[in-house]
């Protein structure tokens, strides 16, 4: 399809074929049209949003789905990651049964990463699967969570520990709903962003360092670029290994860490923060293998820090580092033979290493503890 002047366009594709578009604006203009492709006329759609979101974006939405649809409801669930459990996809669920909902209706998942886990899981089991699509309002879910089609919910703390590769039909991001974000949420996608630059893009690092005060401004044109060149890194990685049997685990690069950090805080901590801290450990583990220099853990610190992240825990923060590395054992990036662990060998390459032990995590692991 031909790119609109004010749409930018990638294809994500699924096995060598077409899969579905992700386009990128700096307003909802071009939603209409993706929406018009999907046959929408005389059919359902819900649109699930959180309490942060639908203050500012629901009714904007709703306005022009409802041009094409023959019904438009809504479902909004109270925001943060302790929203996403089976009992908030069991709701939908009874949502959907209640107003009728067929094979052929869809849902609208608007909002951060918990959103579009949550409503693309509830698409892939209903009736088998329906329709959804992404509208990504985070910059961490524009970056990372609303593409590749990972779909799910946290079971029992143990994050997304429930799912299902579930593709969408679009991916819809619009640059302007990143002005709506409280500093901590919009940083937060940050960790992402340098996690990808850590394991794919080396270049990227110089174009943080560069443009860090117009990003930190949130400066629109930079910020279209930045999602862009994200999204391609996604595109990449998802394409080749599509339902990570083998290359898309590097995208897990400061998550195994990363994960029990997040489950230990309480989710006080966001989960872009506890990458950043995950991320920093495993570089300073790839420092200790001899991969990459002292200067470089240092550039990544200061890196981190530059995006308002944390690159630490405390011990005083009730941490404890043993129930960590245990709660590693139980992440879902273990397979039978061990941790599939992330380490760079090189600043913009990732390796998957399953020979790292305990006693070496907990070296990467105190160098992010304070004591
Ligand atoms: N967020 C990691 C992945 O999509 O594989």
């Amino acid at each position: 399809m031909a790119e609109k002047t004010n749409v930018k366009r990638l294809d994500v594709e699924y096995n060598g074929e077409f899969c579905y578009p992700v386009l990128f604006s700096k307003d909802y203009s071009g939603l209409a049209d993706e929406v018009a492709a999907l046959k929408p006329e005389g059919r359902k759609v819900c649109i699930v949003t959180d309490s942060n979101v639908a203050p500012f974006y629901l009714d904007k939405v709703k306005d022009i789905l409802e041009k094409y649809y023959a019904k438009v409801i809504t479902y909004t669930f109270p925001a943060g990651e302790q929203s996403k459990t089976l009992d908030v996809v069991t709701d939908i669920l009874e949502n959907l049964i209640e107003n009728g909902f067929d094979r052929n209706d869809m849902l609208a998942a608007l909002g951060g990463g918990v959103t579009g886990d949550m409503t693309g899981f509830a698409a892939s089991i209903y009736l088998r699967g329906i329709k959804f699509f992404q509208l990504p309002t985070t910059l961490l879910s524009m970056v990372d969570a609303s593409v590749g089609g990972k779909t799910g919910v946290d079971f029992k703390s143990y994050k997304n520990m429930v799912g299902a590769f579930y593709m969408p039909s679009f991916v819809y991001i619009n640059i302007d709903t990143l002005n709506t974000l409280t500093d901590k949420v919009y940083f937060e996608g940050y960790g992402e962003i340098i996690k990808h630059a850590y394991i794919k893009d080396a270049e990227l690092l110089d174009f943080l360092e560069e443009n860090v005060d117009k990003l930190k401004k949130r400066d629109p044109k930079l910020l279209l670029k930045l999602v862009y060149r994200n999204v391609k890194i996604k595109r990449y990685v998802v394409q080749k290994d599509p339902k990570e049997s083998g290359l898309r685990a590097i995208l897990n690069f400061g998550h195994t860490l990363g994960h029990a950090i997040e489950k230990q805080s309480d989710l006080r901590m966001l989960h872009g923060e506890c990458v950043s801290v995950g991320c920093m450990a495993a570089l300073y583990m790839s420092y200790k293998r001899g991969f990459i220099t002292e200067k470089e853990v240092a550039r990544a610190e200061k890196l981190f820090k530059m995006f308002e992240l944390p690159v630490n825990i405390k011990l005083e923060d009730g941490f404890k580092p043993d129930k960590i590395i245990a709660d590693t054992k139980k992440d879902k990036k273990k397979d039978g033979a061990g941790i599939k662990f992330v380490l760079i060998n090189r600043e913009g390459n990732a390796i998957i290493d399953k020979s790292v032990s305990d006693d070496e995590m907990r070296v990467g692991l105190d160098f992010v503890l304070v004591k």
